[in-house]
């Protein structure tokens, strides 16, 4: 069988990894892809092919012509935009919803509407328009909010606030400077929760619901909270959409599991069945929260894997993700059966940190950060080490180079998650971002907290 995973990130990295696995699958191709792959094994034996396509016509003829079996498309743009409409007309099998079902994901005043209308719970929010109500509205409600971005903003769009101050800030970043662009035209200001984070995934067919038993934590912040100096210096921790996942979260058991089922996952896959009428065909995130009186909020659906909690429940999951890409497609999700292993994972996301500009300094991501700082050590790394690759390129005189913020992603699995956080820090260690500017010092930076 022959797979086309249509991304370029780490997690569309994982997903065609994954694929590859398949005791299905001889041929994975990633497009527009990413030219970090074409140096891990399964690039250099040609199992995973990177192709270039600058449109979904190409995308679609692309398929036809190679006779592709199944596309899965990992990020939400391309679902937005279209593409599994366009490749379903041409008679081709997908995984990932229609561009009318993302309004989930690119619309979260109607996705909060929508759950509070069947009772699921969620934190208390309004929807504002104009930024002086906005404004209005957190100056007076007197408890801590978050401000998010109504649309699409790459993971990015939720800022936590502490104080009015930040939120004000926020409203007027979001609304009137428009850092996510038309996204912020609305916000949405929810009540903010204290808790721990859930990232749960579920998997739709149009008819059946089979939520994983099994759920990771991300990371969202740039910095670890004891990092104050650094956090000072940025202006504050950004929400930065993933820098490090464990998974099994400390909380996986078999009746949270069933809470959320039964509390959450239930009710919404029943309203966009029934209620909606959508054949929804592909994967539903549910950013949850437990607080510390033991209530479940959704804090927000998303209509595609998320990223880096992929990474992590990918590495456990035992069953053949081409089989489970096929019952999506067939309506058989039923019939699926969900095997773990029995390790824990760690993702530590290796970013741009401070570098050397052509004059003076480049603060790292999430600030301003350099490109084309040439990755070595990656041939040093453990076997069973597995490395995601995210903001890369591959030129000719150097090799591979950052591209991006966050560059990489380096996992590692044990039979304890003290064992599998030794192995990934034993082993991001041994790569380094050559900072050529600066006396080829290593301009790498990751967070120290994952896992704990
Ligand atoms: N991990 C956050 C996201 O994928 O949006």
């Amino acid at each position: 069988m022959k797979v086309l995973v249509y991304g370029s990130g780490g997690r569309d990295h994982c997903l065609a990894d994954t694929y590859g696995d398949s005791q299905h699958v001889e041929k994975v191709y990633l497009t527009p892809g990413n030219p970090g792959v074409t140096y891990t094994p399964k690039g250099k034996r040609g199992l995973i092919e990177v192709i270039r396509m600058a449109t979904f016509e190409e995308v679609a003829a692309f398929c036809l012509e190679n006779s592709v079996d199944l596309v899965d498309v990992g990020s939400e743009n391309p679902l937005e935009e279209g593409l599994i409409d366009l490749l379903n007309e041409k008679g081709i099998r997908t995984i990932g919803p229609r561009q009318e079902f993302v309004r989930l994901e690119s619309d979260r005043a109607f996705t909060d509407d929508l759950l509070q209308g069947i009772g699921v719970p969620k934190p208390e929010y309004q929807v504002f328009e104009d930024p002086d109500r906005a404004r209005d509205y957190v100056r007076n409600i007197g408890y801590q909010v978050v401000v998010k971005a109504n649309g699409l903003a790459a993971g990015k769009g939720a800022v936590v606030c502490d104080d009015v101050e930040d939120a004000v800030t926020a409203i007027e970043n979001i609304m009137v400077k428009k850092v996510f662009g038309d996204s912020g035209d609305r916000v949405v200001i929810e009540e903010r929760k204290y808790g721990t984070e859930i990232s749960f995934f579920v998997y739709l067919d149009g008819e059946h619901v089979m939520p994983l038993r099994m759920f990771a934590q991300d990371y969202k912040t740039a910095f670890d909270p004891e990092d104050r100096e650094t956090i000072e210096r940025f202006g504050g921790n950004l929400n930065t959409g993933g820098t490090g996942c464990y998974c099994p979260h400390k909380l996986v058991t078999p009746w949270l599991v069933n809470r959320i089922i039964k509390e959450i996952v239930n009710p919404t896959v029943n309203t966009i069945y029934n209620d909606l009428g959508w054949q929804y065909r592909g994967v539903l995130y549910f950013g949850l929260n437990l607080d510390p009186y033991d209530n479940l909020d959704v804090f927000e659906l998303n209509v595609r894997h998320g990223d880096p909690e992929w990474e992590v429940i990918a590495r456990k999951l035992s069953t053949d993700l081409f089989e489970i890409g096929m019952a999506v497609c067939d309506g058989t999700l039923d019939q699926v059966k969900q095997v773990w292993n029995e390790q824990h994972y760690v993702d530590v996301i290796a970013m741009e940190g401070r570098s050397k500009a052509s004059r003076g300094w480049n603060k790292g991501y999430p600030g301003r950060y350099g490109k084309g700082h040439r990755i070595v050590g990656l041939d040093d790394l453990e076997r069973g080490v597995a490395v995601y690759f995210a903001g890369v390129d591959d030129v000719s005189e150097k090799g591979l180079v950052t591209y991006g913020g966050r560059v990489l992603h380096v996992i590692a699995g044990d039979p304890t998650l003290e064992g599998a956080r030794e192995k990934a820090y034993r082993n991001i260690e041994k790569i380094a971002f050559i900072d050529h500017n600066n006396d080829d010092n290593n301009c790498m930076r990751f967070r120290k907290t994952i896992g704990l």
